[in-house]
């Protein structure tokens, strides 16, 4: 009968970069060595604006290092100039497009010569033909009027690229690191659009998943789950539907940028060293599983 070997699986070297690590100067990395991030490489996706942007602002303040990523490159740079310390770069594209996302991480390669944690946190929720003009209309339910394409569009942008972003980003994570994905209560409790609660479950599965695998690399996977949060992202919901949210929110009000770039900081650092695999949903106590 086989024996059943409970001792620790080898690090899987296909994971690992092959390439030699370029020698990074003094430059081009953040010196501030007195935070809770000192001497991290980090890549923050849809860092151009709202909760990308503030865990940008937190984890800068706490001496990383932050590669700054957005499909409109104009914002990823903005965020990457008003960051405190050296070093910090932006990349633009689609975390979607494979081929842009693998340029993109090679990139990073060459400039940093590794990555100690991963921010998957770009996304959208809304897209063309998602029927949600025609629903807000009072044409029917949203299901009804949504196209396939811009349901599949929005499990590609959200699932897809955290995917992606994943797979590329752990290859350069030699001494193990730290992988948050941005999942919402819209996955958890269905609390949003069809298409945008299903690309949201999607990542939390993923994340569970993933964690399985990653742990015997040293590298540690999970989810932020926020709640209704102030971004441009809920600006641009009408207030009449998002009051009601507000009003069943036991802290009555929306959460702040910073409050979730807090939970990220604690994801990435090692004050969550055993955590793996989980979620954390910051909601004001909206949700209460
Ligand atoms: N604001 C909330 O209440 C809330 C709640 C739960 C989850 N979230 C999630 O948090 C994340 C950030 O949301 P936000 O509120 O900061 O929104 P935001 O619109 O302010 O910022 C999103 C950023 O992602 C970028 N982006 C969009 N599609 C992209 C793509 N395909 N590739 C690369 N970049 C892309 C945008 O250009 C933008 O800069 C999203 O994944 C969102 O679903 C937000």
């Amino acid at each position: 009968m086989a024996r059943l070997r409970l001792d620790r699986p080898r690090r899987d070297r296909r994971w690992v970069a092959v390439l030699r690590a370029p020698a990074i100067r003094d430059e081009q990395v953040n010196r501030r060595d007195d935070g809770r991030l000192a001497g991290k490489i980090v890549c923050i996706t849809g860092a151009g604006s709202g909760l990308g942007r503030a865990i940008a602002l937190r984890f800068a303040e706490e001496g990383a290092t932050v590669a700054c990523q957005d499909l409109r490159l104009e914002a990823a740079d903005e965020t990457s100039k008003l960051l405190d310390g050296d070093g910090h770069r932006a990349y633009g594209g689609d975390v979607s497009d494979e081929a842009a996302m693998v340029s993109m991480f090679a990139q990073i390669y060459g400039a940093y010569g590794r990555l100690d944690v991963q921010v998957n946190n770009a996304g959208v929720d809304r897209l063309p033909g998602d029927g949600w003009d025609e629903m807000m209309a009072g044409e029917g339910s949203q299901i009804s009027l949504m196209g396939h394409a811009a349901f599949m569009k929005m499990l590609a942008i959200h699932a897809g690229g955290t995917f992606i972003c994943t797979r590329e980003a752990v290859k350069l994570m030699g001494e193990g690191g730290s992988v948050i994905t941005m999942a919402s209560i819209a996955g958890l409790a269905g609390w949003g659009p069809i298409h945008y609660s299903s690309a949201k479950g999607a990542i939390l599965g993923f994340t569970r998943s993933a964690a399985r695998e990653l742990g015997a690399m040293g590298i540690r996977i999970n989810a932020i789950a926020p709640g209704v949060i102030d971004t441009p992202m809920t600006a641009a919901v009408d207030e009449a539907l998002l009051a009601p949210m507000e009003m069943m929110t036991p802290l009555n009000r929306k959460g702040t940028s910073e409050e979730i770039a807090d939970t990220a900081l604690h994801l990435a650092s090692d004050e969550s060293s055993f955590t793996t695999g989980q979620w954390i949903s910051p909601n004001g106590g909206l949700i209460t599983i």
